[in-house]
């Protein structure tokens, strides 16, 4: 499918969403530019774009497969997809398998830390808040979403976890912790937004390597190495660049 980009709806700070002359479809194009803290440390990372659409291709398939309804649609280009338009609900759901990042600097518990059963958490998205953890009770004040769309979310964002945790171990990775969004579209609530090193915390089930935008938030290097690394355990050598990736 080639729906032509009819024009720009929205621009995130790793996406752009563009129209297609179909109602029901948007174009998802990933930028190579980095953000970090609240987009206080920015970057460009030539090739991000094209690895964050492939890894979350991959990654919506697979969850299709297993029945987790996405936005997915289809691959439309090295940096871009074609979703289903989404009415998208303004929360972040992070799930977290092991303890990392802000949940240690919160609680004080032990970095690597096995949580079981995983921690949900609800996240408010907007900007000029800094993306303020909310609960249950904040989602209604906010009128953001019912409970029972609160239930579903959480719901499925455990399944994603179910499923991905041994799908991302076969091929050596730990799912540390992840963040999804999720919209409505007929009637349902269905997963949207990208699935990708952006939005995960990836490591080595071996060495413990980290493989994800820790690099880049804290200043280690080799980005964009362990983003295609992802990609090549993911799908194959065929991920390896090519000549229209930068
Ligand atoms: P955190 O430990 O910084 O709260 O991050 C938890 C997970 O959510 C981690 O996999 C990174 C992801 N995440 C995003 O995708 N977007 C964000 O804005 C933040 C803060 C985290
Ligand atoms: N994506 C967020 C930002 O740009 C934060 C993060 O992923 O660390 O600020």
């Amino acid at each position: 499918m080639e729906p032509k980009a009819a024009g720009m709806l929205y621009e995130g700070k790793a996406k752009i969403v563009y129209a297609t002359d179909d109602p029901d479809l948007v174009l998802v194009f990933f930028k190579d530019d980095a953000t970090a803290f609240d987009g206080k440390k920015r970057a460009e990372i030539p090739d991000k774009g094209r690895c964050n659409n492939l890894i979350s291709a991959c990654l919506f398939e697979v969850l299709e497969q297993a029945g987790v309804p996405t936005h997915f649609v289809d691959v439309a280009g090295p940096r871009q997809m074609v979703v289903r338009r989404l009415e998208m609900i303004p929360l972040e759901v992070v799930v977290r398998n092991v303890a990392a990042g802000s949940l240690v600097r919160r609680l004080g518990l032990e970095e690597g830390r096995e949580l079981d059963p995983p921690v949900i958490e609800l996240y408010y998205k907007n900007d000029a808040l800094g993306d303020p953890m909310v609960n249950r009770h904040h989602v209604r004040a906010l009128g953001a979403a019912e409970p029972g769309e609160i239930d579903e979310m959480e719901r499925l964002a455990l399944r994603v976890n179910q499923v991905l945790r041994p799908f991302l171990a076969e091929r050596g990775l730990k799912l540390v912790d992840f963040k999804l969004e999720f919209g409505r579209a007929g009637g349902r609530i269905v997963l949207g937004d990208e699935i990708s090193p952006d939005t995960c915390r990836f490591r080595d089930i071996e060495t413990g390597e980290i493989l994800d935008k820790d690099r880049f938030r804290r200043d280690l290097g080799g980005v964009i190495d362990a983003y295609r690394e992802v990609l090549r355990r993911l799908v194959g050598d065929e991920a390896l660049p090519g000549d229209d990736a930068r």
